[in-house]
């Protein structure tokens, strides 16, 4: 497979939001997935936003952030027609990469308990599973 890897640009919008639909992944295109806040988000410079191409299609996604202690793994996505052929894995590698160059050394990722895949997924890429953790958030409204 001929995968180029590359920075998300603004025209990879609407498939990029059609692969993630596609893959099941929550959006909220009101909120945080709007063009206008994706777009406000690819200017702050610790978003790391990284496509997989094949033939000039997106075939996948990793969106990388970091607080300056922690990188975090986001919006990790591969077109169900080419999963299973190390896609993923390249895309997190590389996403940490990214981070790394960033001064990060520790990555993180939150998944859903029942994403069976990912939780495989990173536990083969050496990520430790911390059950004694419960996730909570703050919304300032409903859409984010
Ligand atoms: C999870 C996901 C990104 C994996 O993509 P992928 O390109 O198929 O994954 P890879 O081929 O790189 O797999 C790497 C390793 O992950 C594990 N893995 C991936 N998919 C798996 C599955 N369905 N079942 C079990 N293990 C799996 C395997 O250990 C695999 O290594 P191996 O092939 O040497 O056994 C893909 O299934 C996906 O897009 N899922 C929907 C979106 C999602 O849930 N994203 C994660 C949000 S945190």
């Amino acid at each position: 497979m001929d995968v180029i890897i590359r920075r998300f640009r603004m025209e990879d919008y609407d498939r990029v939001i059609e692969l993630w639909q596609a893959c099941d992944l929550p959006l909220k295109p009101k909120g945080r997935d709007s063009r206008e806040e994706i777009s406000r988000q690819l200017r702050r410079p610790e978003i790391i936003f990284l496509v997989a191409e094949v033939g000039g299609r997106v075939i996948g996604t990793v969106l990388a952030s970091h607080d300056g202690r922690k990188g975090w793994i986001n919006r990790l996505a591969v077109d169900p027609g080419y999963r299973g052929q190390g896609l993923a894995r390249k895309l997190v590698r590389l996403a940490e990469q990214e981070l790394e160059k960033e001064g990060l050394q520790m990555f993180a990722a939150l998944i859903e308990e029942d994403n069976l895949p990912s939780i495989k997924l990173f536990e083969k890429l050496g990520y430790v599973y911390h059950p004694e953790i419960k996730y909570f958030t703050r919304k300032s409204s409903p859409d984010i």
